[in-house]
């Protein structure tokens, strides 16, 4: 596969043109990669099979693991949704637009190569201008996963999308680093209880607030064999550097202790190891290189951190990556937790 991509930068002067240029290609049935508040997309006309099925290809993302569809306005959400509960509706009006998806049952006009033959749909209004204004224009809900190669850290910036999919797709429009850095938190509101199947920024406590009750339906586990699971995203490895990546999480200086013992054996055998740790570690150990994480209290810098970190630290060739998890496990800090535990190899609790 060998595309020439199209590279499109927003300035205040280029916006006009780049998403008019940009939605003529969603809407000829191209691909294009566009920034959100969560992560960058990888985007296609979510009504137009042939269009969909690129993405599945540029990816090389499983046919069962099925798309968010992206809409600009609660009028694209009736033409998809076969039924919108109450509660979903309370949930839309508190947290739309923003990172939320909801799986609602969907009607026949969403093809099942959208869908990964489900019978629902997830939906997402996302908080950026750029996107917003490509689906307006596009006149069509755009279907888009994160715009990495199947398995690899989410991009949060149009250079980590080039990295995986120059040649694979259409067109990257480059809108500069995204602002929250994990993917929206996605609620299944089929049943009279939501159900989260994925954490991100709006946290179970935010939709308990909104719904008056939350179940949680998702494991920070690799799910192996047979397992049966509520989002087929949960089969398939997530997050995965090349480097082996190991995660030790407890209390601040236990885990600087321990982490201090895990160079030094990894320097024994003459190996590269990088660090993907909070400021406060950062001070008290070194290696062959460090990403921060930010203040270890403010997980939202650590969300806005780890994908950028992961790619920056395997570009740098290590052998190990050590990630700290002595970091807050609260708030957005349970999507980060659930991204760097899916990440590791190997997970070490003290
Ligand atoms: O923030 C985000 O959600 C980003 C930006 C681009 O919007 N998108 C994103 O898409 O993270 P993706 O494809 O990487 O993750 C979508 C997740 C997958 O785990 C998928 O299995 C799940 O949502 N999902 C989608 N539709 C579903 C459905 N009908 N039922 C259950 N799970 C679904
Ligand atoms: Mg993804």
């Amino acid at each position: 596969m060998s595309i020439d991509t199209r590279i499109f930068r927003i300035t205040d002067n280029t916006f006009d043109e780049v998403i008019k240029e940009a939605s003529q290609i969603i809407r000829e049935g191209g691909t294009v990669a566009f920034p959100t508040e969560t992560v960058y997309g990888l985007g296609a006309d979510a009504l137009n099979p042939d269009a969909v099925l690129k993405i599945f290809e540029a990816k090389g993302r499983p046919a069962d693991n099925p798309l968010i569809v992206h809409i600009a306005d609660r009028k694209q959400c009736i033409e998809l949704a076969l039924d919108i509960p109450e509660m979903a509706s309370r949930l839309m009006d508190t947290f739309w637009p923003g990172p939320l998806t909801l799986i609602l049952k969907c009607k026949t006009i969403v093809p099942y190569i959208t869908t990964g033959g489900l019978d629902t749909v997830g939906l997402r209004m996302p908080d950026d201008r750029i996107a917003l204004e490509l689906i307006r224009c596009a006149g069509t809900p755009i279907a888009a996963p994160s715009a990495n190669r199947s398995g690899y850290p989410s991009p949060t910036t149009a250079e980590h999308v080039i990295q995986d999919l120059e040649g694979r797709i259409d067109a990257v429009i480059d809108g500069g680093d995204t602002n929250i850095g994990v993917e929206s938190t996605v609620v299944d509101v089929t049943a009279n209880i939501p159900v989260i199947l994925r954490p991100g920024y709006i946290s179970a406590e935010d939709i308990e607030q909104c719904a008056g009750t939350v179940h949680i339906g998702y494991t920070d586990r690799q799910i192996t064999g047979n397992e049966s699971v509520r989002s087929p995203g949960m089969k398939y490895t997530h997050y995965s550097p090349k480097a082996d990546v190991i995660m030790i999480e407890g209390d601040f200086s236990d885990v600087a202790y321990a982490i201090t013992g895990l160079i030094a054996e990894y320097y024994e055998k003459g190996q590269r190891v990088g660090l993907l740790v909070s400021d406060e570690v950062a001070r008290t150990v070194s290696a062959d290189a460090t990403f921060s994480l930010g203040r270890g209290q403010d997980p939202s810098q650590a969300a806005r951190s780890i994908f950028m970190g992961l790619r920056h630290l395997d570009n740098e060739n290590m052998d190990l990556i050590i990630v700290d998890g002595s970091i807050t496990n609260e708030g957005v800090g349970t999507a980060v937790f659930n991204r760097l535990r899916k990440a590791a190899d190997r997970i070490i609790k003290i």
